[in-house]
């Protein structure tokens, strides 16, 4: 299975699934394609230096549809079947979410339906809860919204800041994202409405 990866900064979860690709974790997948909407994001050298095919295509100025125009059709062009998104900061058109029906997925630091959007990890620690956590999820038209793939809960500690809170939920996310790219590309589920079984 082709897969294809849009991120907007770090890349830190796009490393791990390419590595979990590259050394065989995850069978049967290539990653085809590296996308970022901003340029110079720190994930794309990671990515070149890994030897996987890298695309800047920023917005300027367009629509958001035509700004996905283009990234499906480069993702397209590539057979790309799977697109992860991995810190990749805009809401999909329609348009996307049809072009890959029940084919694109997104990690979000938070148990959702819990603390969507920016700043997960302080939402949490402001709002005082004591376990938080990571989702993968696929994408819908909505924020954060779509059908839970995976989730992995951590507890929070008295003394823990946004920062150590995201570093620690950091480390489970790239378990996480691995363990649910693989789940779909073995084709190991069904999904049910809103939930999604493992088979
Ligand atoms: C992660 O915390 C992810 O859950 C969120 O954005 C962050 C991206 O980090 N969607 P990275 O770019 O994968 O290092």
């Amino acid at each position: 299975m082709k897969i294809g990866i849009l991120i907007s900064g770090r890349g830190s979860n796009m490393s791990a699934i390419v590595e979990a690709v590259q050394s065989g974790l995850i069978v049967a997948s290539e990653v085809a394609i590296v996308i970022s909407d901003k340029t110079g994001a720190e994930g794309l050298l990671k990515a070149k230096e890994r030897g996987i095919e890298t695309l800047t295509i920023i917005k300027k100025g367009r629509t958001r549809e035509e700004h996905d125009a283009e990234i499906i059709s480069e993702l397209k062009k590539r057979n790309v079947e799977l697109v992860c998104l991995a810190g990749y900061m805009r809401l999909l058109s329609k348009d996307f979410i049809h072009a890959f029906p029940n084919k694109i997925i997104n990690i979000h630091p938070s148990l959702l339906p819990s603390f969507k959007g920016l700043d997960a990890q302080r939402q949490a620690i402001d709002y005082g809860v004591k376990v938080s956590g990571c989702t993968v999820h696929f994408v819908d038209e909505a924020l954060d919204h779509g059908a839970i793939i995976l989730q992995k809960a951590i507890d929070i500690k008295d003394d823990d800041t946004a920062e150590s809170l995201s570093a620690r939920i950091l480390e489970h996310e790239h378990a996480l994202y691995v363990k649910a790219v693989h789940l779909i590309v073995e084709g190991n589920y069904a999904i049910r409405g809103r939930r999604v079984k493992l088979l």
